[in-house]
């Protein structure tokens, strides 16, 4: 029931005051990201927590001037791979096989399998799954509203300027989705008090027993 209750309490926060969320919060719901499951485990994104006035100063025109940039205490960036390789899921997955102590050959055969199934299926399929396994990673991320810290879950940017900012390409990556956090300003948000409309249970689930 708690995780019901904290989904009605979050919403998408349009006015955040500026007070900072204290580090362990901001690690919890990181933690929580990190936790997401992603197609074979591959994780293939990493997540910038970006808190520097200045740079999230430059970051706010390039999402659409929306207030949350810079009123927020930490902005995370969720930027995926820009392509599968077999170097990326071959550390990816050596290292799973190594921690669970299973043998080197059978890591090879699950490599082999899984280049052999993403090679084929070109770059911009990769970066458009890559992204995807970045958005359950964002979805986990904004459940950890039970921290009682607010996130505006945000598409309002212009990727490439972002990533020529972060220099994201240098690292193959490409911005995907942003998520500030911090706390809401309830006199100043028009969301606030408005009611949260969802579709119905059963326009939304089909039940096929
Ligand atoms: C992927 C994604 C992108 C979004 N982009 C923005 C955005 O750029 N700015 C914003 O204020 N809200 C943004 N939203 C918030 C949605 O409009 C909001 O989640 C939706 O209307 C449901 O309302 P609620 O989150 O308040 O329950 C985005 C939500 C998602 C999931």
């Amino acid at each position: 029931m708690a995780l019901i209750e904290d989904l009605k309490w979050r919403y998408a926060t349009k006015k955040m005051n500026g007070k900072s969320v204290p580090q362990e919060k901001a690690d919890y719901i990181l933690e929580a990201a990190r936790l997401a499951p992603t197609s074979s485990g591959l994780q293939p994104f990493k997540i910038f927590v970006i808190s520097n006035k200045e740079l999230l100063e430059k970051i706010k025109p390039i999402a659409m001037g929306q207030s949350q940039i810079t009123d927020c205490s930490h902005l995370l960036v969720f930027a995926a791979w820009d392509d599968y390789t077999l170097e990326r899921i071959t550390n990816v997955l050596s290292e799973v096989y190594k921690e669970r102590q299973l043998p080197e050959a059978q890591a090879q055969q699950h490599i082999d399998q899984l280049w052999g199934m993403y090679e084929p299926l070109g770059q911009e399929w990769q970066q458009h799954d890559a992204a995807k396994q970045a958005y359950l990673s964002f979805g986990v991320a904004i459940a950890a509203a039970e921290q009682k810290v607010d996130a505006t879950p945000m598409g309002g940017f212009d990727p490439a300027k972002l990533d020529e900012l972060l220099e994201l390409n240098k690292l193959g990556l490409r911005s995907v989705v942003l998520l500030p956090l911090g706390y809401r300003e309830v006199e100043n948000d028009w969301l606030v008090n408005l009611k949260k409309v969802r579709a119905a249970k059963e326009d939304l689930v089909t039940e096929i027993a």
